[in-house]
């Protein structure tokens, strides 16, 4: 009798072994196909909304002869191969905005890690869209459509530990593909102060494929110990002078770093693609509405949208 028990219960372990191992599998699998370890219906189900609003933009383009769009092959084409690409440098006057931002960081005591409170303020509403309204064409080039924005948030990095399973730790954010993050510098950055981190898309394949995954706190943990530090070598550290504006895909491997000394203000924006033009409701909304989720699951309602909940 205590035989069989104990032999069930050795095939039940067995059994849920198999089954972690199996799911793991998959995950590895996701993430080497589709870069992402998101469930496949919600990934499909981005790759055709991205495929209908590439092809709205071709038609748009096609229809208004006077006003087309020429997107860039050459910036496509270095996104693609690398993940990440440097935009460039906001406008000079990028200066008011980080001015602004740091008077707002005053009211708050210093933490590790200060988030701006959520509500609508028409400077540095005005100045993100100016900046995304400048970059507009390259970020266009990268979707091969127009682009909305979903969540818009304000940090302030200062010293501090990072805990084992956060973003300041090796992680990709298992988002759909279409779905992009644009950052732009409030401070200027190195090493020192908390510039960000990441792998390339070469890089990052070969990670998943040696089994790097990151998509629960036990698996983000042990998913360090494959980066060395001759691993992590082969990562770029995003530095930039303040009103450096950079866009990446956030299903690479990457981390945020605390800085050593100093700290690290930056502006964070999700991204992707629309059927319409940025206006600046798309702005306004996402900076001061509450943040709800990372993306939505459906990429055809963008709460942050709609034009009568824009704030006044
Ligand atoms: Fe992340």
């Amino acid at each position: 009798m205590k035989f069989t028990v104990l032999a069930k219960n050795d095939l039940r372990g067995s059994l849920r072994s198999l089954y972690v191992l199996y799911v793991d599998l998959f995950t590895i699998l996701k993430c080497s196909i589709f870069r992402s370890s998101l469930d496949l219906r919600t990934q499909i189900r981005w790759e055709f909304f991205h495929m209908y609003m590439k092809f709205m933009f071709i038609f748009k383009n096609f229809l208004v002869a006077s006003n087309r769009i020429k997107v860039s092959q050459s910036i496509n084409q270095d996104f693609k191969r690398k993940g990440f690409v440097l935009l460039g440098r906001a406008s000079s006057d990028s200066s008011e905005l980080s001015a602004h931002v740091e008077s707002l960081f005053l009211s708050q005591s210093p933490e590790k890690y200060n988030v701006l409170p959520r509500k609508y303020d028409p400077v540095i509403s005005n100045h993100v869209f100016k900046i995304l309204t400048k970059f507009s064409h390259s970020i266009e080039s990268i979707f091969q459509s127009h682009f909305q924005t979903y969540w818009i948030s304000v940090y302030k990095t200062s010293p501090g530990e990072s805990t084992g399973d956060s973003s300041f730790v090796w992680h990709q954010d298992a988002d759909p593909r279409p779905l992009l993050k644009i950052f732009i510098y409030l401070n200027d950055l190195t090493k020192k102060n908390g510039a960000f981190r990441t792998f390339d898309r070469k890089f990052s394949r070969l990670l998943f494929n040696k089994g790097f995954i990151s998509n629960s706190p036990e698996h983000r943990i042990n998913s360090q110990k494959l980066i060395t530090e001759d691993v992590a070598a082969s990562s770029h550290w995003i530095e930039g002078s303040a009103g450096t504006v950079f866009i990446f895909d956030n299903n690479l491997i990457h981390k945020g770093t605390f800085p050593e000394e100093g700290y690290r203000t930056v502006i964070s924006i999700e991204i992707y693609p629309s059927k319409n033009k940025l206006d600046s409701t798309n702005v306004a909304n996402p900076l001061s509405m509450p943040v709800i989720d990372d993306f939505p699951l459906s990429p055809y309602i963008n709460r942050y949208m709609p034009t009568e909940q824009a704030p006044h």
